[in-house]
């Protein structure tokens, strides 16, 4: 085998070393070294001479662009987030915690391709007869040329040698160079993977779509150190309770990254949701600390029932946990609730769930938040209603945008009840109150009578 240099280089200050430092020797930073590979006098990679001389601009007008049609896979909650489908050269990186159904979708996405196109899977984490099996439960996936391949040499000529259309690696932690002595799914190694298939993409027109393992916080060799060399990050998320998949574009050059598709894991694959809406529970609607929240999340407005519990607390420092919904946000709406509408959570555990497993980032949903705590600390229910608009830490409300859309979202699915904040437009067929601060909010979805 060829021994190949490599040198290990700071991240922080960019110094270079030659043997690994648990601590950076230029700039003190600590875990800061990526190895990589020297790359000696005019050689890019393996079997890449780069061409010496200085190259002429071209006038952008004259750069040939041709324009080729997205590639549908068919799916259309998976095409949507791409923004229309797959952009033919394109690399694109699907991220998501391990069982949430990244090879699933990738699978069914390819097996709808194989039919007009040619597809090529590079399984690293499991064997032919495991991604068959799958494939099976999926069915029509017979078409999926498969490769149980990890050593990204042999990865990068299969493709070069295969010009699939598109092309599936699950998953890009699993592929190694041994150019590098790092392990796989290390830094080093999932960047150079990356970078070696993203100039395979651009040169031989494959699109490639690569599985990622995000951890908890984004910091290992995952999909962080990817984001800024792919086309567009989709991120794959789900409870382990719950049936329900949101894919969310979190980067897109080629689209909007607001869009969301929505899936439900069967036993026969993932099925599309087109609807999520309906999804919504029909049981306590608008019971003590329930309230039903429309976001609108892309081009579709979701409606989503937000859950809280409110309970007295041993603890010197109460809990307040959220699921769905951004901590530190509630936070704020908890400090508003108890300084301009007079709700006391100092001393109790606040727990807040968006039911249904989909996370909910709009602040647009603050409203919902804050009505449902105040409700289930009251142990009022507020009946049947859906509220939006963003806090204020004034305690005031502030208009939000697509309020009409909202309005009519719940009205199909018959909730015609509506809180939202002063200056919002009427809709027919929904009695819509409007509130200029939180307190008037809670008046009108809390009336007197109540503890
Ligand atoms: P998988 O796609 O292997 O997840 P990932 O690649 O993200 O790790 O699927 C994970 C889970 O989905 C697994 O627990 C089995 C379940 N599943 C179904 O419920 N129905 C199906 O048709 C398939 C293929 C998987
Ligand atoms: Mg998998």
């Amino acid at each position: 085998m060829l021994a190949t240099r490599t040198r290990y280089v700071c991240q922080e200050c960019g110094g270079a070393q030659s043997k690994w430092h648990g601590r950076c020797p230029s700039c003190e930073a600590w875990g800061s070294l990526v190895e990589e590979v020297v790359k000696a006098g005019g050689t890019r990679g393996r079997g890449e001479v780069t061409v010496p001389g200085a190259r002429r601009p071209v006038a952008l007008a004259e750069v040939e662009a041709t324009r080729h049609d997205r590639l549908a896979t068919g799916i259309n909650e998976f095409d949507r987030v791409l923004g229309g489908g797959l952009v033919p050269g394109s690399i694109v990186l699907v991220g998501g915690d391990p069982g949430v159904g990244k090879s699933t979708l990738t699978t069914m996405a390819l097996a709808r391709l194989a039919h007009h196109h040619g597809v090529l899977m590079v399984c690293g984490e499991e064997s032919p007869a495991q991604v068959r099996m799958r494939a099976e439960r999926i069915g029509g996936a017979g078409r999926i040329g498969v490769v149980a391949e990890t050593d990204l040499d042999i990865v990068c000529a299969t493709l070069i040698a295969e010009r699939p259309a598109v092309a599936v690696i699950d998953s890009v932690q699993t592929l190694w160079s041994s150019e590098l002595s790092s392990a796989p799914g290390s830094v080093a190694q999932v960047r150079e993977a990356a970078g070696r298939l993203m100039r395979v993409a651009k040169e031989h027109a494959i699109t490639i779509i690569l599985v990622g393992h995000v951890t908890k916080d984004g910091a290992v060799a995952g999909p962080r150190v990817l984001e800024h060399l792919v086309d567009a990050v989709l991120v794959f998320e789900g409870e382990r309770t719950s049936e329900l998949r949101v894919l969310r574009a979190t980067k897109n050059r080629f689209g909007s990254t607001s869009e969301i598709g929505v899936f439900e894991m069967t036993g026969a694959g993932l099925g599309q949701v087109s609807d999520p809406s309906a999804l919504l529970g029909r049981g306590d609607l608008g019971g003590p600390g329930s309230v039903v929240a429309c976001s609108v999340e892309g081009s579709r407005p979701l409606l989503l029932e937000v859950q809280a519990l409110v309970a007295p607390s041993e603890l010197a420092m109460p809990r307040r946990l959220a699921t769905g919904f951004d901590r530190n946000r509630l936070a704020m709406i908890l400090a508003v609730l108890s300084r301009h509408a007079g709700i006391p959570v100092a001393s109790a555990d606040v727990f807040v769930n968006v039911a249904g497993g989909v996370s909910i980032e709009e602040p647009a949903a603050d409203l919902a938040v804050a009505i449902a705590i105040a409700s289930a600390a009251r142990g009022a229910p507020t009946g049947p209603l859906v509220v939006f608009g963003e806090l204020g830490l004034t305690g005031r409300l502030r208009i939000v945008a697509q309020a009409e859309r909202r309005l009519r979202e719940a009205q199909r699915l018959g909730l015609t009840h509506a809180i939202a904040p002063a200056g919002t437009a009427a809709v027919s067929g929904t009695s819509l109150r409007t509130a200029a601060t939180i307190a008037d909010a809670l008046a009108i979805a809390l009336p007197a009578g109540a503890p």
